[in-house]
C-alpha cells in the first residue's frame, strides 16, 4: 500500500469508528431485540395509526426510524435470517411456517446471532416465541447459544392458558417453557405479553453489568387469536367499532406497556444508558385478525409491501444528536443485524456461513449511505404454481421460471412473480373499510418502490429491459438457493400425549 492510499484508509478507518468512538461507550452496548408478531405498518401510532403506542412512539421519536426497512412475508423465515443473517432461501427456510410435528428445524449447521454475540463475551437470554423448530433439543434456543429461555416454541396458541392445538384433533398441549422445562401450568390465567415482559425485567435485574447483555424479547403478540385482558379492549370502545380490529388494538396496546415496562427497568438498573433497543415487527399484519398495513398494498404472506415493509426503529441514548429524531429511508433488512450487532459487540465472522446482511451501524447512527442494494424476498419453489400463464410474454425467458413465486428487489425496481395471495389495497375499519382490488394480476409485475410504494403501476410492458436484468438476478440467486426441507410430519412419536401433553423434541 502507497503513503496515500494508506492514509486514505487509516482516515475512512477512524470515519468508521467515529460514530462508535465518538458516543460514550468504551465498553460494548447491550442489545436489546425486540420482536413484534405480525404487527401491521399502520398498527404503530407514529404511522397515524388510531392505536395508540406511547411507548413505542417515544422510543422511536428519540431514536431512529427505519422507514425503508424489510422482512420476511412470514414468521419462520423472518426469524431464522434474523438469527443466521442469511436469506431464507440459504438455510432452506423459504417454504411456509414451522409445523408443529414436522421434524425439521432452522438447520443445526449454522452459526446464529446468540453464538457469536456469546463468544463475544456477552451473556445472551432469550423471552418469547421461537417458532425455528424443536424436534429434537439441538434445534432449540438454550441449546444454539441463549444462557437462557423463556418461551414458546409454536405459534398460535392461547395467549391465557399457554395451549396450542394438536393436528386433527380438539385437544391441546402445553407450549410454555423455562429452559428445556414445561413450566406451562404454572401460568395458566396469565397473559403472555405480561409475562414475557415481566420475564424480560427480571433478567434486567439480576443482570451483572461486568458482561454486555444481548436480550431477543420476542412477542407472542399481536398474532392471532384475537385475546387480551378486558381493560386494554375497554381503551377503545369509543374509537373502534370493528370487534377484531378493536380486540388487536388492544393487544397492541398492551404490547406497548409491555416495552415501556422493560425500557423503564433498563433506566432503573442504570443500563439504558449503554443499551441499543431495535424494534421491528416480522411481517405484515394479518387483516382477518384486526391488523391493517394501509397504506401499502397486501398483507402478511404476500411479497406485496404490505407483506415484507414492517415498522422497525432504532432506539439509543449512544445516538448522536445528529440522528437522534430522524428517519432514515436508506434500504436495510432484517438480515442485516447480525452483521451490525456482531460489529457493536467487537466481534468476528469466524465460522459463519456466508452473509447476506451488511453492518448498517452506519446507517443508523451516521446517516451513511446504506451498502444494501438488493433484497431476495423471498423465491418458494415449492408453492403451487399459478394456473393460467398461456398468454404471459415472459413464459419462455431464459432465466426463471416466472410461475413460481418469487421477488426480488434492486435498487428502487421490485420484481414479482408466481402466485400473489392477496393482492387487494386494504383499508381499516376505523377509516372507512374495504378494499380496492385490482381485478386479476399479472404473472410478472415491476414495481419503481420509491415512485410507487403502494405498488399502483405494474411497469413490466413498460421496462422489458430491467424485468430481464431482476429475473437474471432471480436465476442468480435461485441458482444458490438450498432447497427447501419438507419432512413428512410425523404425528404418533410426536404426538404430546408421549410428552406429558407438552409440545417439545421426540428425536
Ligand atoms: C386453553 O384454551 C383453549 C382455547 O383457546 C382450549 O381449547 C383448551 O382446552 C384450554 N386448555 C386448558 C388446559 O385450559
Ligand atoms: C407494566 O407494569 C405495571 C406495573 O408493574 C403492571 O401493572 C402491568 O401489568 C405491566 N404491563 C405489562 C403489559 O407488562
Amino acid at each position: 500500500m502507497d503513503t496515500v492510499s494508506f492514509y486514505i484508509a487509516f482516515i475512512a478507518g477512524i470515519l468508521t469508528i467515529l460514530p462508535i468512538a465518538g458516543a460514550p461507550f468504551g465498553t460494548r452496548p447491550n442489545i436489546v431485540f425486540i420482536l413484534a408478531d405480525d404487527l401491521g405498518w399502520h398498527d404503530v401510532g407514529y404511522h397515524d395509526s388510531i392505536i395508540r403506542t406511547p411507548n413505542i412512539d417515544k422510543l422511536a421519536a428519540e431514536g431512529v426510524k427505519l422507514e425503508n426497512y424489510y422482512v420476511t412475508p412470514l414468521c419462520t423465515p423472518t426469524r431464522a435470517v434474523l438469527m443466521t443473517g442469511r436469506y431464507q432461501i440459504h438455510t432452506g427456510m423459504q417454504h411456509g411456517v414451522l409445523m408443529a410435528q414436522e421434524p425439521r428445524c432452522l438447520p443445526t449447521d449454522e452459526v446464529l446471532m446468540p453464538q457469536k454475540l456469546k463468544e463475544s463475551g456477552y451473556t445472551t437470554h432469550m423471552v418469547g416465541k421461537w417458532h425455528l423448530g424443536f424436534y429434537k433439543w439441538a434445534c432449540t434456543p438454550n441449546h444454539r447459544g441463549f444462557d437462557t429461555f423463556f418461551g414458546m416454541y409454536l405459534a398460535g396458541g392461547d395467549y391465557f392458558n399457554h395451549t396450542r392445538l394438536c393436528h386433527g384433533r380438539r385437544l391441546a398441549a402445553w407450549d410454555l417453557r423455562d429452559g428445556d422445562q414445561v413450566v406451562a401450568p404454572e401460568y395458566v390465567g396469565k397473559y403472555s405479553t405480561i409475562v414475557f415482559a415481566e420475564k424480560a425485567q427480571e433478567i434486567i435485574k439480576k443482570h451483572d453489568p461486568t458482561n454486555p447483555l444481548f436480550l431477543y424479547l420476542s412477542f407472542q403478540a399481536v398474532h392471532a387469536p384475537l385475546q387480551v385482558p378486558e381493560r386494554y379492549i375497554n381503551m377503545y370502545k369509543d374509537d373502534i367499532r370493528d370487534e377484531s380490529r378493536r380486540i388487536y388494538a388492544g393487544m397492541t396496546t398492551c404490547m406497548d406497556e409491555a416495552i415501556g415496562n422493560v425500557t423503564r427497568t433498563l433506566a432503573r438498573r442504570g443500563l439504558l444508558d449503554n443499551t441499543i433497543i431495535v424494534f421491528s415487527s416480522d411481517n405484515g399484519g394479518a387483516k382477518l385478525y384486526g391488523a391493517s398495513n394501509y397504506p401499502l398494498r397486501g398483507q402478511k404472506g404476500t411479497l406485496y409491501e404490505g407483506g415484507v415493509r414492517a415498522p422497525a426503529f432504532v432506539y439509543s441514548p449512544l445516538l448522536s444528536n445528529r440522528v437522534r429524531g430522524t428517519a432514515t429511508h436508506e434500504l436495510m433488512y432484517v438480515g442485516d443485524w447480525f452483521p451490525t450487532f456482531l460489529h457493536l459487540a467487537g466481534g468476528n465472522l469466524h465460522g459463519v456461513k456466508p452473509l447476506d446482511g451488511v453492518n448498517q451501524w452506519h446507517t443508523v447512527s451516521a446517516a451513511m449511505p446504506s451498502k444494501r442494494t438488493e433484497i431476495v424476498h423471498n423465491i418458494e419453489p415449492l408453492r403451487g404454481k399459478p394456473p393460467r400463464v398461456k398468454d404471459e410474454p415472459w413464459l419462455t425467458n431464459p432465466y426463471f421460471d416466472i410461475r413460481v413465486m418469487a421477488s426480488i428487489r434492486v435498487g428502487e425496481w421490485k420484481l414479482i412473480t408466481g402466485r400473489k395471495g392477496d393482492p387487494t389495497w386494504t383499508i381499516p375499519p376505523e377509516l372507512g373499510g374495504g378494499s380496492v382490488d385490482p381485478g386479476r394480476p399479472t404473472i410478472v409485475e415491476l414495481y419503481h418502490i420509491k415512485e410507487d410504494p403502494l405498488e399502483r403501476t405494474d411497469l413490466s410492458r413498460d421496462r422489458p429491459d430491467i424485468v430481464n436484468k431482476l429475473l437474471e438476478r432471480l436465476r442468480y440467486h435461485s441458482d444458490t438457493s438450498r432447497l427447501p426441507e419438507t419432512p413428512t410430519p410425523v404425528f404418533d412419536t410426536s404426538d404430546p400425549l408421549h410428552h406429558n401433553m407438552a409440545w417439545g423434541p421426540w428425536e
